[in-house]
């Protein structure tokens, strides 16, 4: 089952055939999302040349997905930052999410890309939600922030208050990333879409390797959220978070603000304007990629807390995300290995990329053009901050393993035998011992290795989007085998079992 967010349904992409990738450039830029073209965007204006490569098409990554609130009130990160980092580093991440608005705010004013001014609020619903709201208050305004505690009389349900932060920005992913990438390709960039990257490698230039050809560059960048290169272990620092995003119509009362819970499980509100009048967005139910029972269960709760909320809401669209948490709490944003800056990333950014991502591009871009940025050193993927999340990346990869061996032994209790009913799939052992994924979906019984080409993890079925996902670093597959997204460069090899 194919969950199609709201602003990828309202500008469909069409598919695109294969670019070819070929040539010698300043950056080659691997991913179109937020980072990604941002980032080519500000390296193609200043005159370097640049082709960003991308698997599928423009904002068919996270981007494409996200609730696209652009705000530097974000739920109760800052208290996240300030758990295992200074209130410098806070300060420093405040000005960098700020700094990153404003450019998004300009941007959309100068491009006509439409966006709707909106106060955000983390709120509480019970005393433990309360504590760390009046927290994250606390924290932003150490940092400088111009919170208030606040009383939400407009919502269906009762709270306990809330922390509130004014003239926040939200918008249509899709529609901003349709104008960078025009943007990129009047200032002489070149966006290749349909062209997987499998490989790079090499320096003095660097080679970017895809099924449609190769390109050489000075410098590479890697915008594709998690890095799709190991070298790094990027993916030992962070988590896949997976979650759940509803459209309705109709739903009373409208909401005239961004609303993120404070408690658990989270609930995200905003209104976006529909044909017909605003659109209710709620999202929440979040999970480690491929750790949850029933991601289906998880949807269906969200649609019914929204219909006993707000009972007239008439559902359009239901979808569903990812992206990666880092152990330090701050995103990672410099070069892939200590010492390369021919060999550039960017992400981790908890679900705040919207501002993290241009942050991101921004730092980079200054990076390669010679300039400097205050706040860049706290995002940056090798400074001490790192270390303070040693701790929670130890207990990461203790979850890792335990994922990893729960996987390899779960089969060996489960005998073959029939289909697996409409809609489910399970992991069972083929004829030579090894993990099988069975589905049957639309009445089609497929096979499929269970096994992630990323790092050997056994693959989980996911009942809401029919999808293989490894619950290790989220790699993503569909039915067929085919690839989805994650730090895997490559789907799943055709089992003949
Ligand atoms: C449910 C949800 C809601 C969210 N809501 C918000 C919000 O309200 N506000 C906010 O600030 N943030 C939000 N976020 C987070 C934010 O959307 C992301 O952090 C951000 O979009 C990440 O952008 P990106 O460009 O780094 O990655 P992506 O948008 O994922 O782009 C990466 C691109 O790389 C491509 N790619 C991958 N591998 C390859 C390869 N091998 N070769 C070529 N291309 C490749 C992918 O196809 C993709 O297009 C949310 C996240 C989720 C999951
Ligand atoms: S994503 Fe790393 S093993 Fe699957």
């Amino acid at each position: 089952m194919t969950l199609t967010s709201l602003w990828r349904d309202r500008l469909p992409t069409e598919t695109t055939a294969a670019g070819v990738v070929e040539g010698h450039w300043d950056v080659v830029v691997i991913g179109a999302g937020i980072t990604g073209l941002t980032t080519g965007l500000l390296l193609a204006r200043a005159g370097r040349s640049v082709a960003v490569i991308e698997a599928r098409q423009v904002g068919a990554g996270t981007t494409g997905g996200s609730t696209a609130k652009v705000s530097v009130l974000q739920g109760t990160q800052l208290s996240r930052i300030a758990r295992r980092q200074s209130d410098t580093a806070v300060e420093q991440y405040v000005q960098a999410n700020t700094e990153a608005q404003g450019w998004v705010d300009r941007y959309c004013a100068d491009h006509g890309v439409a966006l709707q001014k909106r106060p955000a609020y983390t709120y509480a619903t019970t005393a433990s939600g309360e504590r760390a709201a009046r927290h994250e208050l606390a924290v932003a305004q150490r940092a400088g922030l111009p919170v208030a505690w606040v009383d939400t009389p407009e919502l269906p349900f009762g709270t306990r208050g809330a922390v509130m932060l004014r003239d926040q920005t939200q918008l249509d992913p899709m529609e901003l990333l349709g104008a960078l990438a025009a943007d990129l390709r009047s200032h002489g960039g070149t966006l290749v879409e349909g062209a997987r990257v499998r490989h790079v490698k090499g320096r003095g230039p660097v080679t970017v390797d895809t099924a449609t050809g190769a390109a050489t560059a000075d410098t590479v960048v890697v915008a594709t959220n998690m890095p799709i290169l190991d070298r790094g272990g990027f993916f030992a620092r962070a988590s896949a978070e997976r979650s759940y995003c509803l459209a309705f119509s109709g739903a009373e009362p409208t909401v005239q603000g961004m609303y993120l819970s404070a408690d658990s499980p989270s609930r995200s509100l905003r209104d976006t304007p529909g044909p017909d009048g605003p659109l209710l967005l709620v999202g929440g139910n979040g999970h480690g990629t491929g750790r949850s029972a029933s991601p289906q269960a998880r949807v269906d709760d969200l649609v019914a807390w929204t219909r006993r909320h707000f009972p007239g809401a008439e559902l359009t669209h239901t979808w569903s995300a990812q992206d990666y948490v880092t152990s330090h709490a701050l995103p990672f944003v410099g070069p892939l290995v200590p010492g390369r800056s021919d060999l550039l990333v960017a992400g981790g950014y908890a679900k705040w990329g919207m501002t993290n991502g241009v942050a991101a591009a921004l730092a980079l871009s200054s990076r390669l053009l010679g300039g400097h940025t205050d706040w860049a050193a706290v995002l940056d993927s090798w400074s001490a901050a790192w270390l303070r999340g040693a701790p929670q990346a130890a207990l990461l990869n203790a979850e890792v393993g335990w994922e990893m061996t729960r996987g390899w032994l779960a089969p060996l209790t489960r005998p073959g035998g029939r289909a697996p009913a409409e809609g489910r799939g399970e992991v069972r052992l083929d004829h030579v011992g090894l993990p099988t994924g069975v589905s049957t979906v639309d009445g089609v019984v497929r096979r499929v290795p269970a096994v992630c080409p990323h790092l050997g993890g056994v693959l989980r079925w996911n009942d809401a989007e029919h999808s293989w996902d490894c619950p290790l670093h989220g790699s993503r597959f569909d039915k067929d085998g085919e690839l989805l997204e994650g730090p895997a460069t490559c789907g799943l090899r055709p089992s003949s079992a």
